[in-house]
């Protein structure tokens, strides 16, 4: 699966006409337990979202449905006026019902709702990139709106100067080539050392050499415990003992080998963690190391 592995990593990648630092930042993690409700230290939460771009992250993934309304306000708490060059990426298509399960609300009249909450929580006139989230996999038995018709409502919203460009998330192969026929910029979609089911997608935005953005790209902080995993893993201990990296480094080392145009947005609370991802762009893995990888048993997490 690894023919096409990079094994030379450079700093800074194109996301759509955007040119972004290769290891961003996923907001996820600042809202409650299970991105629901508000965190128990928001001051902390903002704290991170500082560290995070006064180290130089200028690419932040959220999501209006974070929380609900909870970390779109901290990301405009902590951060506005944004630094010139930040990139805010937030996703529409979703919605959460009073217990926090996460449902498909993704007609076009829907999208367009979501689009200003975004455009008002984050306090900007035009949102840099917005991404569609499909339901298709978590719910396959829900009938979604048609691809082409939510594609078209966000294209019209560009057209109106409130999208600056749209991408994909959660969609399947047929999807993400509907996508980027319409001018999907990225794919953000799960992928990790251990969910590499997406190998086949990730080769279709290097034939089309648009951005691939995993998320969970540590494996997941639910259902099972993506950083628990890799930690226990022989392989990736392996590795990470030869670069002086912990497990989780590695794993995000790996994606960036991985494909050129990979921009990495692992999600934490935690300013030391994040620094230790922030670290990740000096660890360059060689052709052993990727075999060695190549050894790591996959695992899909529970949704
Ligand atoms: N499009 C979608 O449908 C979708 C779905 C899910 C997520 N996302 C986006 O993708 C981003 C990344 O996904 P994610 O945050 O769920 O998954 P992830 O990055 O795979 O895992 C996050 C978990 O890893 C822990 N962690 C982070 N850095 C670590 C480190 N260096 N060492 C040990 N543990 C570490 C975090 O806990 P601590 O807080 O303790 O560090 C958290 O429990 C999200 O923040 C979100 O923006 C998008």
């Amino acid at each position: 699966m690894t023919s096409e592995t990079s094994t030379t990593t450079s700093a800074t990648a194109n996301l759509g006409r955007f040119t972004v630092n290769r290891i961003g930042y996923g907001a996820m993690q600042l809202a409650g337990p299970n991105v629901f409700g508000p965190p128990a230290d928001p001051e902390n939460a903002k704290a991170v979202l500082r560290h995070a771009v006064d180290s130089g992250v200028d690419h932040i993934d959220t999501a209006q449905i974070y929380g609900p309304d909870v970390v779109n306000d901290l990301i405009r708490e902590a951060l506005h006026p944004y630094p010139e060059g930040l990139v805010l990426a937030t996703k529409v298509g979703g919605a959460r019902d009073e217990r926090g399960a996460w449902l498909p609300a993704g007609d076009p009249a829907d999208l367009k709702r979501q689009v200003e909450e975004n455009l008002r929580s984050l306090q900007v006139e035009r949102l840099d990139l917005v991404n569609l989230r499909r339901f298709e996999r978590d719910h396959p038995d829900v009938a979604e709106p048609a691809l082409e018709d939510q594609l078209a409502a966000l294209n019209e919203l560009r057209d109106e100067g409130k999208i600056d460009m749209i991408g994909i998330s959660n969609a399947g192969l047929a999807g993400v080539r509907t996508a980027i026929a319409a001018g999907a910029v990225g794919v953000q979609n799960a992928f990790s050392i251990l969910d590499r089911a997406d190998d086949d997608i990730v080769e279709l935005c290097r034939e089309h050499g648009i951005a691939f953005v995993p998320f969970f790209p540590l494996g997941s902080a639910f259902g099972g415990g993506g950083p628990n995993r890799l930690a226990a893993d022989e392989h990736v201990n392996a590795v990470g003992r030869k670069h002086d990296a912990t497990a989780s480094q590695v794993a995000l080392a790996w994606l960036l080998a991985r494909y050129e145009r990979m921009l990495l947005i692992p999600g934490t609370a935690s300013i030391a963690h994040l620094d230790e991802n922030l670290a990740v762009g000096r660890i360059t893995l060689d052709a052993e190391d990727l075999a060695r990888l190549d050894e790591v048993e996959p695992f899909t997490p529970a949704a």
